[in-house]
């Protein structure tokens, strides 16, 4: 009789990626299935839960495939996901509308509104947050004020993966982390906040029941389709954040995580609950009992280098697919061809709107300092610094609240290139390291699952194993030429800001 296996499921914005590993969280199949996002508008971001759903199924279909007679020994599940997206259901279960993600910036009305009529010090005292356009809740709002029929018959308000969880449970759970993210939570207290559901005009009844993250808290149906069995324990599992802080191994106040996702975020974990109470970083719930997390998050990280490669990098595409090398390596060796700084060349990230350090959704991605000099191979180089430069301002927040790391966690795509790990050293004046577990936010939720299925007595101990890649030490020179750089960086959001703001209404 083969050993317990775990499933972890990951859905991402660009699709959803499933892993089975053994109880101790060594993987031995993976699949990713990918879905378009829509966006009928710009600054807008939409998706259609039942392609969140046949991804998930194909993907366990795939690991199962991949693995002969596992399906029988799966002993527990494990979601997480893109935090913060909106799925309005009916009381049939069936949604309403396409879900508004995370990076959809049309509610910026709502927040302000919203917030005026709550207050904006109340919002924080009750959520640890101010109320952000990426947020779920003021979706709830914009939905009211423009598609009053698509809340007509509404009955339940979820988040992407605890949609997922829907379709492969049947019940309506979700888990405090990704909670956290709704502006309908209260994070110090780790429960849904009576009095913003109250301001938002929200029933507690169509809020999920909440769980800590290694909770088993329902167990799966039978889907039709799929060979995974009925009655598997699945675990409320976490945001994609909180999850990925798991899967790097960051669950003990002073560690600290950049992930360079389609989204970036900087991420620490703390051992007590502490607003930033200016809002500048957001203040979550960790995937760990009692533990909290801080983070900074940058809309466009990964999101920047694959708008540049659609837009402007179709020779690397074409040249990469008939050599069968990934195109971002051949952007990033051209890029290393050019010196740091880009020979005056400043790339701004903010191609949907931003976050962290600069709340605002009418923000947008610019090139500043252009010159006949500059080709593309300096445009890669200025993007994949002002990525790195958009994560270095939380950073920076994250030093005025006085966590100093002197080694820093990479993660996501970004992190697989050593240049740019070099690259965030420099810029960040620290070391990096990065997980012999590339699998991230998937293999937190794993991890999670283990929890779950008893392998371990708790999420801390879960982590114990993870190992690391020799830390790249930063090199004085580059770093201080990217000093230079950064200074410029930071001057040109306060100038540019009243444009952006004509140009987005
Ligand atoms: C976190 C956030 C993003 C999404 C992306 O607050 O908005 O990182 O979770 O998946």
């Amino acid at each position: 009789m083969m050993d317990s296996l775990l499933l972890g499921i990951d859905v991402g914005t660009t699709g959803t990626k499933v892993l089975l590993t053994s109880t101790r969280g060594e993987v031995l199949a993976e699949a990713v299935n990918e879905y378009p996002l829509s966006t009928p508008r710009p600054q807008w971001a939409e998706q259609d839960p039942e392609d969140w759903w046949q991804a998930t199924v194909r993907g366990i279909v795939q690991v199962l495939e991949l693995v002969p007679d596992s399906e029988k020994a799966v002993a527990c599940v494990g979601l997480t996901g893109q935090m913060h997206g909106m799925v309005l259901l009916d009381s049939k279960g069936v949604p309403r509308r396409p879900a508004i993600l995370w990076n959809d910036q049309r509610t910026g009305q709502e927040c302000e509104d919203l917030t005026q009529r709550i207050g904006a010090p109340r919002v924080l005292e009750l959520t640890g947050n101010p109320i952000l356009p990426g947020f779920t809740a003021p979706k709830v709002e914009w939905v009211r004020r423009h598609e009053p029929e698509a809340l007509e018959g509404a009955s339940k308000i979820l988040l992407p993966k605890d949609y997922v969880r829907y379709r492969l449970t049947g019940e309506f759970h979700s888990d405090v982390a990704d909670a956290s993210g709704t502006s309908l939570f209260n994070v110090g207290e780790r429960c849904w906040s009576g009095e913003m559901l109250d301001a938002f005009g929200i029933p507690m009844n169509w809020m999920p029941e909440v769980h800590e993250s290694a909770e088993v808290c329902c167990s799966t149906v039978a889907v039709p389709g799929c060979s995974l069995p009925a009655g598997i324990p699945v675990v409320a599992g976490a945001g994609d954040q909180a999850a990925q802080g798991v899967g790097a191994g960051i669950v003990e106040e002073g560690h600290i995580s950049a992930t360079f996702g389609t989204s970036g975020v900087v991420f620490a974990a703390s051992d007590s609950y502490r607003a930033d109470n200016l809002g500048r970083l957001h203040t979550f719930c960790h995937a760990v009992p009692n533990k909290w997390h801080m983070m900074g998050v940058v809309l466009s990280a990964g999101g920047s280098l694959r708008w540049f490669r659609d837009a402007l990098c179709r020779d690397e595409v074409l040249e990469a697919s008939s050599s069968g090398v990934d195109p971002y390596e051949l952007m990033v060796a051209g890029a290393a061809e050019i010196a740091a700084g880009s020979e005056g060349l400043v790339f701004l990230p903010y191609l949907t709107g931003e976050r962290t350090p600069h709340p605002d959704p009418d923000a947008r991605g610019a090139f500043v300092g252009l010159t006949l000099r500059h080709e593309r191979r300096h445009m890669v180089r200025a993007v994949m610094e002002g990525i790195t430069f958009a994560m270095r301002d939380s950073l920076e927040l994250m030093r005025e609240l006085g966590v100093s790391p002197s080694e820093v966690r990479a993660s996501g795509g970004g992190a697989e290139s050593s240049y740019w790990r070099q690259m965030m050293a420099d810029i960040f004046h620290c070391s990096i390291t990065t997980s012999a577990v590339p699998q991230g936010a998937a293999h937190g939720a794993v991890l999670l699952a283990a929890v779950g299925a008893g392998a371990f007595p708790d999420v801390e101990d879960a982590c114990s194993n993870l190992s690391w890649t020799r830390p790249l030490q930063p090199n004085a020179d580059l770093a201080s030429a990217y000093d230079a750089s950064y200074g410029r960086y930071r001057q040109l959001y306060p100038a540019l800001s009243a444009d952006f703001r004509a140009a987005g209404r």
